[in-house]
């Protein structure tokens, strides 16, 4: 470890409650974080953080659990089978970390998304997307040099994380990393199985914002054409 424990509650101390330092001095202890370095995000959900592990650049997302919209949360996560139910908002906020983290997991490797390390309470590291501490900028910063390529790429995303049984319901140029070479696929806490109520309807409005998206960079896109698509080769996998 570079930083001591004592040294780390002093930098971080003004800067993070005393629960989510002692987590971060948790995931320090476990071997997943070694330092962190910079802020690359702040928002109403989530702060993100430069940070690393050994040689290699690793993204940390602290969740706020003030902050969070509760409601807004559970039109997610409510029904999914795979986590018990929740007694407070704190409790809420650590199931929906360990939910991107499942999330990510599940397709890491079918996709181009982040590797999950380890969530931790309201934290969750990641591989860093970026080189040399500076991130990747988002689609929607970044529009690519060859849309058409990058529109069939992201098609291939939705249907591969479809055929492994996800939707990521909050799918737009503002959760994809341009990384000069290839899209990848951010913030998937969002994510619901294929048996949660409203997975079709999060699939379509995917499908919607990412045709908009690509129209408007001059790919001609049809939602109904990509939808077949998706589904048509999920299906065939059965
Ligand atoms: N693994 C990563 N590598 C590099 N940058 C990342 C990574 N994950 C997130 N970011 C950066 O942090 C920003 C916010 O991340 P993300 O979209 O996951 O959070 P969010 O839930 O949308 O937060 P909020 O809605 O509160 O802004 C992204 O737009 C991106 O710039
Ligand atoms: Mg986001």
């Amino acid at each position: 470890m570079k930083k001591s424990e004592y040294e780390l509650r002093k930098i971080y101390a003004g800067v993070f409650d005393k629960s989510t330092l002692l987590s971060l001095e948790r995931l320090m202890r476990g071997g997943y974080l070694e330092e962190l370095e910079s802020m690359i995000s702040t928002g109403k959900e989530a702060n993100v953080y430069h940070g690393c592990m050994g040689e290699k650049e690793i993204a940390v997302k602290i969740y706020a659990i003030d902050a969070s919209s509760f409601k807004n949360m559970e039109k997610y996560i409510l029904g999914d089978r795979r986590f018990k139910t929740w007694r407070n908002r704190r409790q809420l906020v650590y199931t929906w970390a360990q939910k991107e983290y499942k999330n990510l997991a599940r397709v890491h490797g079918f996709i181009e998304c982040p590797r999950p390390h380890q969530a931790y309470r309201n934290i969750l590291v990641m591989d860093f997307i970026g080189r040399d501490n500076i991130p990747a900028p988002r689609l929607k910063d970044s529009p690519p040099k060859n849309p058409k390529e990058y529109f069939n790429k992201i098609v291939g995303y939705i249907r591969g994380m479809y055929e492994r049984g996800l939707v990521h319901a909050d799918l737009s140029e503002y959760n994809v990393l341009n990384t000069g070479e290839k899209p990848v696929i951010i913030d998937l806490s969002t994510g619901v199985l294929l048996d949660h109520p409203l997975a079709d309807k999060f699939l379509k409005r995917d499908i919607y914002n990412i045709c908009r998206y690509f129209r408007s960079e001059g790919v001609d896109c049809d939602e109904k054409e990509v939808l077949a698509e998706v589904k048509k080769i999920s299906r065939g996998n059965f």
